[in-house]
């Protein structure tokens, strides 16, 4: 894999962890970090040697939001030719579940990757915002879908309105996060929650994420017909023949992830 200047990439078994690393910045998404970080996660997403994987920052940042120097004195047509969102869309392919684990200022495109994961693990400090109308644009990375889907109408309305930050606790009232953990711990639940998906059939994890996301972008009617083909689709892998022969044995299955 390249080397990287802006994240940090750690294996445990199966379960693999990207840190955000540009502190000075708190982690701020400019254009290479966001480059690294995509390129990073599509080659785990090829690694089968990878289950999971956690994406996390520093204690103070999660991520501050994009470079808002990169941007300052751009064009709209100089924002448009650069597509940076081109890339976003590349981390909403990732098939493999991406654990989330956030702490300190969560904000602006930090809130929007943190809703690109699947699962959000949080410490008791994230301070979680869409602050962008505080400097005069809208989130562009998806804030206003995806925190709309996940908390509703009223609270999206007021976080991306206002620009108010929600703590921790609020955000898992509103149902955008599961998990709140004291701040020495929120990596290591992370870690041990991608651990335990790792230790599922991976075919099985990959389908049941495609088929659950699928519900966010189609009707129910076409989502149940995605969810049976993909179920149907199982009775093809040697980890459902090993996975019932086990229950019925009364033993422990042995995935292959085949
Ligand atoms: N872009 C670029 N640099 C940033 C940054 C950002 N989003 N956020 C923080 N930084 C930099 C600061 O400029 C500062 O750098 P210098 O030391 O070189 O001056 C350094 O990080 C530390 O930040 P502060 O000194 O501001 O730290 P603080 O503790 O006083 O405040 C903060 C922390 C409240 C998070 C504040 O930094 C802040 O408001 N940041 C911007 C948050 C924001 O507006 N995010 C949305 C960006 S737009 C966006 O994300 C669009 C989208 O949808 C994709």
């Amino acid at each position: 894999m390249a080397e990287f200047k802006n994240i940090l990439l750690t294996r445990d078994g199966f379960v693999a962890t990207i840190q955000l690393n540009r502190s000075k910045a708190l982690n701020a998404l400019n254009t290479e970090l966001m480059t690294e970080l995509v390129e990073c996660l599509e080659s785990l997403d090829q690694d089968a040697d990878v289950r999971a994987i956690v994406l996390t920052g520093s204690e103070r940042a999660f991520a501050a939001g994009a470079d808002i120097k990169e941007m300052a004195d751009a064009t709209a047509i100089e924002m448009l030719s650069r597509d940076q969102f081109a890339r976003w869309d590349r981390i909403r392919k990732i098939k493999k579940p991406l654990v989330a684990a956030v702490s300190g200022f969560v904000l602006g495109g930090g809130c929007e990757l943190m809703m690109h994961c699947d699962i959000i693990i949080a410490s008791e400090t994230a301070r979680i915002g869409q602050p962008e109308i505080l400097i005069g644009v809208i989130p562009g990375a998806g804030g206003t879908q995806r925190l709309t889907r996940a908390v509703g109408k009223g609270l999206a309305m007021e976080m991306i309105l206002t620009g108010r930050q929600i703590t921790a606790e609020e955000a898992l009232k509103a149902g955008l996060i599961q998990k709140v953990v004291p701040v020495e711990f929120y990596l290591e639940e992370a870690q041990r929650l991608a651990r335990e998906i790792s230790e599922r059939p991976p075919i099985a994890v990959r389908l049941a994420k495609e088929a659950i996301l699928k519900s966010f972008d189609t009707t129910i009617e076409m989502g149940l017909e995605y969810e049976r083909k993909n179920f149907y689709l199982l009775f093809a892998t040697e980890d459902m023949r090993e996975g019932m022969a086990a229950f019925i044995e009364k033993r422990k299955a042995e995935w292959k992830g085949k």
